[in-house]
């Protein structure tokens, strides 16, 4: 049997190839590498497509967080509360300010925040909430607002992993007072290296943020606030205009992926699938499932040559970096608990039917469902 790798990227850029080049190339012939039309044009799109007013194009999804977080004047003694359960960058970002990181606990059915957990850990020191939707499912934004509301805080979300998700009909990027994109090449809308943006419909905030990714300059060579070089290359605008004109196809093909696993995985009780609660658009950006036996499951599945990966094995309240903030283990059971057990499967647009039938077989073997 040939194998099934966990991503391949190669495979859309076929579909791409001569559309990737001209863009580029287009950049080349005018020698406008940074803060050009192209990157203008980007955003305008951002915004258009997320229904926030204003997009700003940064060096990553990590300094989207951090510009945003330092626009909305967070810095040192304050507090943000996110999701132990994430990829680094969303708390790292938090670090950098100079602010302290505050870990709450996630729903085990949709691995997004838990907002009693959030509303817990609330403490005079607490200044915003940063949800992670993480693997491309909104996170329960009604309730996490609500909470905002109540406490007087900002709402910052984290969609480095949600482009083209949407929440009770509202795409993500729309959700909060400001939100953070990753163009990192493997997320759904993947650029040819890094990238980020802002999103917000503050034009107070938003035309903080076009200064703070400039070294703080208003006009040339006049700088109100100490910034930062945080800009989007040209080439990288110029590959993500062209990947906009196909991402809503390309997120529904996750979805049908998606469906299919989850029509296949029905009736194997062991195996919890990954859930998107009435009224969210999930969009996959991986299918993860839990199991107790999961490096068993792992292993299995590496042997009949289908890829595989562990998001995230270590939650961010036991990471050694953390140390200092006083996490052990216990603290969130949730989040640890699903750490042991989780395993994503093969996820991308150009999974060929093929495919997803090995990595079905595969599955439904190791489970008993098929004969070894
Ligand atoms: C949840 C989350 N937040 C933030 C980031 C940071 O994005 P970047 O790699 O573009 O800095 C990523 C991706 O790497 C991510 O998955």
């Amino acid at each position: 049997m040939s194998a099934v790798p966990f991503l391949d990227l190669s495979r859309q850029y076929k579909t791409i190839k001569p559309d990737i080049e001209r863009a580029v190339r287009r950049v080349f012939d005018s020698q406008r590498f940074i803060m050009g039309e192209v990157g203008k044009r980007f955003e305008e799109e951002m915004a258009h497509k997320t229904g926030a007013k204003y997009a700003i194009a940064v060096a990553s999804g990590s300094d989207a967080l951090y510009l945003t977080m330092l626009g909305l004047g967070i810095g040192a003694n304050d507090e943000v509360i996110t999701t132990s359960f994430t990829f680094f960058a969303t708390a790292g970002a938090i670090s950098r300010l100079g602010a302290r990181p505050v870990f709450a606990d996630i729903d085990r059915r949709t691995f997004n925040l838990d907002p009693q957990d959030v509303e817990r850990k609330i403490t005079k020191k607490t200044k915003a909430i940063l949800p992670v939707h993480l693997f491309g499912l909104p996170c329960d934004m009604a309730a996490l607002q609500a909470i905002a509301k109540k406490y007087g805080l900002f709402v910052i979300e984290d969609a480095a992993q949600a482009f083209g998700a949407a929440y009770q009909g509202s795409p993500v990027g729309s959700l909060g007072d400001a939100a953070a994109f990753s163009f990192y090449p493997t997320k759904n809308l993947g650029g040819a290296g890094d990238g980020g943006l802002v999103t917000t419909s503050s034009k107070p905030l938003a035309e903080k943020i076009k200064k703070l990714r400039d070294h703080g300059q208003s006009k040339k060579y006049f700088h109100a606030v100490v910034g930062l070089n945080s800009r989007l290359d040209e080439i990288q605008a110029a590959v993500l205009l062209v990947k906009l004109k196909h991402i809503d196809r390309w997120n529904d093909q996750r979805r049908r992926h998606a469906q299919a696993y989850d029509k296949a995985f029905a009736d194997i009780p062991p195996l919890e699938r990954p859930s998107a609660p009435k009224g969210m658009r999930h969009v996959y950006h991986l299918y993860s499932v839990l199991t107790s036996k999961r490096d068993e499951f792992a292993a299995f599945l590496a042997e009949k040559g289908i890829g595989a990966g562990v998001y995230y094995p270590i939650p961010m309240h036991l990471q050694p970096c953390y140390k200092s903030l006083g996490g052990k283990p216990g603290d969130l059971p949730v989040s640890e608990c699903v750490s042991g057990e989780i395993l994503s499967l093969p996820m991308y647009p150009e999974l060929s039917g093929g495919d997803r039938k090995k990595v079905i077989d595969a599955v439904q073997t190791f489970f008993g469902r098929k004969k070894k």
